[in-house]
This record gives structure tokens, C-alpha cells and sequence, in this order.
């Protein structure tokens, strides 16, 4: 009746959402296939070749609606059963908010917001009691940042919609999660800091620093936990509730 058990990765070719893949191939024995999204190919097709079981390269611009729209032809065409969704397509820009173009701002909130919530949109159908939607948000989302104010607040935004979808899927059994890490060494601060550098950031960077192989496998960890939200160190769980302190 259902279809073949998949799980999908977006930002796979990088990072968080690289490690994740490979942390899922070796701890979900009864997947049948792996599908992994990104735009870089080279990357996508070195990661295909670690995994231990068929899988699906899906070369995509996650911001673009005709990218959607064949992802989504893919899902009627297969109607598989998305047993784990891990959304970690993303990107953050520091500068003062009039330092930095509404063009490159505006862009954030597409990746960081509009596509991941397309892609969830897309895939919820195909889930079924027992999946996991995990969802890359971040610390930066915990309170009003300064100097990172847009990718702050996006993130903001993908924690509160992580955390109310759990609450609405909870009747089908969907457990639904955001991981919220504090800094992870990855190719994400090439690009975030390309035109700016700040030395409380850096401080804070350097004392908080975390692997992309350490936050993939707490994420994990968490998610069969069924945390709702997944914070990678004890000071970043602490910064949370302390956060909440902030008005
Ligand atoms: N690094 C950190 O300190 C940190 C901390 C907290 C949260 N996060 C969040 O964690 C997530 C992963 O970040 P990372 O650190 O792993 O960064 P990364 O290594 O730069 O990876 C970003 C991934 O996003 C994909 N991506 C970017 N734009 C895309 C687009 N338009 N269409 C499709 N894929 C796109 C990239 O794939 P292609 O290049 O192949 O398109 C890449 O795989 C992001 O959501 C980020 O905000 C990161």
C-alpha cells in the first residue's frame, strides 16, 4: 500500500546536512532509499558513493517553484514513504541591516523560510506515523540578534513553525523537530562573513565552535528522542533558557 521507505536530505552536498546523510545511512537499516538535494553535483555524487543503499541525486535550487513543482511531480510519481525528512538547505549573511543589500536579505528568508516550508508542504502527505521532520534552525533564533537581524529572525521563524507543525502532526504520529546549534565548523561562515567580521562574533564563534559530524548525530539522537527541539552543547541548552529571560 505505501510506497518504498525513503528519507529526503536537502543541503546535503555541505556541512550539517552531509554529515546527517551519512549518519542516516548507517542508522536507519530499513530505509530503501536515500534521496539527496542540492545544487552542487560533484559534491552530491562523492556523497552518493559513501552510502549503502540506492539513491536518489536531485540536482535543485530549493528557491525556485519550478524546482518545487518537479520535486513534487518526483513525490506523485513514486508516492514513497518519507520516513525522515531532514531540511538543512540554508544560508546567513552578517552586516548591519542598511549595510547589506534588501536583494541578499530577501534572499535568506526565500532558502531559509519559503523553501523549507514549500518542501515540508510537499513531503507531509508522504509521511506517515513514525517519520521525523528535522529542521535546521539555529541559536541565532533565540533572540533578537543584531548585525545577523534577518538570518536571526528566519531562523526564529523555522523554530516556532518546527515546533507548532510537531504539536499539529502529533495526532498522525509525525514527529516534527528543530535543531538549534550554536556556531559549526562548516563552509557556512565563508560566505556569512564574506564581507563582514565582528569581534564579539568571533569571541563567541571560537568559544562555542562545534563539529557538523557532532550536531548531525545529537540531531539524530534527539529526533529518536522525540525532542522537539535539539540543541548541540550544554552552554547552547543553556543559552536557550536563559534567553527566555530576554524581553
Ligand atoms: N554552520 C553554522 O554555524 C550553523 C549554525 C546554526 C545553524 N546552521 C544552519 O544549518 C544549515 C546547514 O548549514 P551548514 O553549516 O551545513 O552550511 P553549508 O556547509 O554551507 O551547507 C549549506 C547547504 O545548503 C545548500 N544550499 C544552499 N542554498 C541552496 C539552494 N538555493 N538550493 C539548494 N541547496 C542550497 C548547499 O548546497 P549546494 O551548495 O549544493 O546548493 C549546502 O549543501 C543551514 O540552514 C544553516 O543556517 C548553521
Amino acid at each position: 500500500m505505501y510506497g518504498r521507505k525513503i528519507a529526503i536530505i536537502t543541503g546535503a552536498s555541505s556541512g550539517i546536512g552531509y554529515e546527517a546523510t551519512l549518519e542516516i545511512d548507517r542508522r536507519f537499516n530499513s530505509l530503501e532509499e536515500i534521496w539527496i538535494i542540492g545544487r552542487n553535483e560533484e559534491k552530491l555524487n562523492a556523497l552518493a558513493a559513501k552510502l549503502h543503499r540506492s539513491v536518489r541525486i536531485i540536482m535543485m535550487d530549493v528557491t525556485k517553484q519550478s524546482d518545487i513543482d518537479a520535486l513534487e511531480g518526483l513525490l506523485d510519481q513514486y508516492e514513497p514513504n518519507i520516513r525522515m525528512l531532514f531540511q538543512s538547505a540554508g544560508e546567513g549573511l552578517h552586516g548591519r541591516f542598511m549595510e547589506r543589500t534588501a536583494k541578499d536579505q530577501t534572499y535568506m528568508i526565500d532558502l531559509n523560510c519559503k523553501a523549507l516550508t514549500n518542501i515540508a508542504h510537499i513531503c507531509i502527505p508522504y509521511m506517515r506515523k513514525g517519520s521525523h521532520m528535522i529542521n535546521l534552525a539555529s541559536s541565532a533564533g533565540f533572540i533578537p540578534l543584531p548585525s545577523f537581524a534577518v538570518y536571526g529572525a528566519s531562523k526564529a521563524y523555522v523554530l516556532n513553525l518546527s515546533r507548532a507543525l510537531n504539536y499539529e502532526l502529533a495526532k498522525r504520529r509525525i514527529h516534527v523537530m528543530a535543531v538549534c546549534p550554536g556556531p559549526v565548523d562548516t563552509p557556512f561562515f565563508d560566505k556569512s562573513e564574506r564581507y563582514y567580521d565582528d569581534e564579539t562574533f568571533m569571541k563567541f564563534k571560537s568559544l562555542f565552535m562545534n563539529t557538523p559530524k557532532r550536531v548531525a548525530k545529537k540531531a539524530i539522537c534527539d529526533a529518536a528522542l522525540y525532542k522537539s527541539v535539539s540543541t548541540d552543547t550544554i552552554l547552547i541548552t543553556a543559552l536557550r533558557f536563559i534567553s527566555k529571560l530576554y524581553i
